[in-house]
């Protein structure tokens, strides 16, 4: 019977995995900037500068300051007038409209 690989083998095997995992987790903000667009700037403003009273203003970095986590979680289920966008939007691409608002200023 052979010893199991040492613990420090299977982390190095799993490295290109997490690495792919992380790669995919940032955003690309121009596929953010045409989705943005068409599903947020009615209220938001295309520039971040929001049109209806009570909406943040991203430009500002309202509403912002938390990880993409946090940010995808509230775009996915809505708060409040902000519609929930799960089903309407995949994870990744709310995730390029994250990372397009993160350019707004
Ligand atoms: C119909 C108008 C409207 C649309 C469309 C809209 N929002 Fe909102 N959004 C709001 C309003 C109003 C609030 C403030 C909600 C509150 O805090 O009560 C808000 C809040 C937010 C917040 C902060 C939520 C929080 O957890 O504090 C984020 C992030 C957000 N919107 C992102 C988006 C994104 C991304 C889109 C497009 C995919 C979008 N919204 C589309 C009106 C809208």
């Amino acid at each position: 019977m052979t010893a199991p690989p040492p613990v420090w083998k299977i982390a190095l095997a799993a490295l290109p995995a997490l690495l792919a995992c992380a790669a995919a987790q940032a955003g690309d903000a121009n596929k953010g900037r045409q989705l943005y667009g068409s599903h947020c700037a009615i209220c938001h403003g295309q520039t971040g500068r929001s049109t209806m009273a009570g909406a943040p203003h991203f430009d500002r970095g309202e509403g912002l300051l938390r990880p993409d986590a946090d940010l995808l979680a509230s775009i996915r289920n809505g708060k409040n007038a902000s519609p929930a966008y799960r089903g309407i939007l995949s994870d990744r691409e709310i995730l390029d409209v994250v990372a397009f608002m993160r350019t707004l200023q």
